[in-house]
């Protein structure tokens, strides 16, 4: 695996066609290796990018003290067959034009205003320096890919945005880099999170959207997780469900011991 640390470099480098981009914070887990791998699969080459990116993190949330991994994380890419790393230059993110993003004034986007476009602006960068036939993201973050979705479609940019499967840790929990604050034990009681969420998909058709939505926030309550919201949504475009929902998103953000966790399941109806 070539490791790249200079957009001049990147940006001279005719890769093999069709590639595709795997954009991380780093500290990969199976989550992200999923999408390095399903990139190797479909692919001639896969570029993988590591870089916090300062855009995106509110005054008080964990920028400083994201956690770095990159040795870890190097040979982890390199187990895979990853063809290039791309660890841009500390000033990535400095002199860009902030573009606002549609789809961001719910669910995360309430309790983190200004992360979506922080996270826009540094991907509509990356894009426009590797214009990778497609760029891979996973459903984890659901908004954060529909966000990418509308953006590249209403740009008209020619990459392919490809949405790919949560996934979990033994007991359920949705994995994240943010699960490293977490011990063991924490890991596995987290993981009703997930038993909620999944039951509440099972009775959707039974029971009226208030009720499953108050019964699954006091299930959670009662169990010690501060509710930052839990919601269900259509999953096209995060308004209201209505007559015209053909599938729903069903999406939650607690804070358990300080971690804020997210996760989701989107039901065809
Ligand atoms: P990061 O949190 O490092 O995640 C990188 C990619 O891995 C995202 O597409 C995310 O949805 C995916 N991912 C994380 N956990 C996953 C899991 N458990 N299952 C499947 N996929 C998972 O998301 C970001 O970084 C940043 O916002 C970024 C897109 C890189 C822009 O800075």
């Amino acid at each position: 695996m070539e490791v790249i640390k200079s957009t001049e470099e990147i940006k001279s480098i005719n890769f093999d066609s069709p590639f595709a981009l795997v954009p991380t914070m780093g500290n990969l887990h199976k989550g992200h290796l999923s999408l390095v791998k399903y990139g190797i699969e479909n692919y001639s080459e896969v570029i993988t990018s590591i870089f916090i990116n300062p855009l995106q993190f509110g005054k008080n949330e964990d920028f400083s003290s994201y956690p770095k991994t990159i040795s870890q994380d190097i040979q982890l890419l390199e187990s895979l067959g990853c063809n290039y790393l791309f660890i841009p230059e500390k000033n990535f993110a400095e002199n860009l034009n902030i573009i606002e993003p549609k789809f961001s004034d719910v669910l995360c986007g309430l309790s983190r205003p200004t992360h979506f476009q922080g996270v826009l602006t540094i991907i509509d960068k990356f894009l426009r320096i590797i214009k990778p036939n497609a760029c891979l993201f996973g459903l984890k973050d659901y908004q954060q890919q529909l966000i990418i979705k509308e953006f590249v479609k209403r740009k008209k940019i020619k990459t392919d945005i490809i949405s790919l499967p949560i996934v979990r840790e033994k007991f359920g929990l949705a994995m994240s880099s943010r699960n490293n604050y977490l011990s063991d034990e924490d890991k596995k009681f987290c993981g009703k999170i997930y038993s909620c969420i999944k039951k509440l998909a099972a009775s959707l058709k039974t029971t009226s959207l208030e009720v499953l939505k108050s019964e699954a926030k006091d299930f959670l309550q009662n169990a010690g997780f501060e509710i930052d919201y839990l919601e269900i949504v259509d999953a096209n475009n995060l308004s209201s469900v209505s007559k015209n929902t053909d599938k729903v998103l069903i999406a939650t953000a607690v804070i358990y011991k300080k971690v804020r966790l997210i996760d989701n399941i989107v039901v065809s109806l």
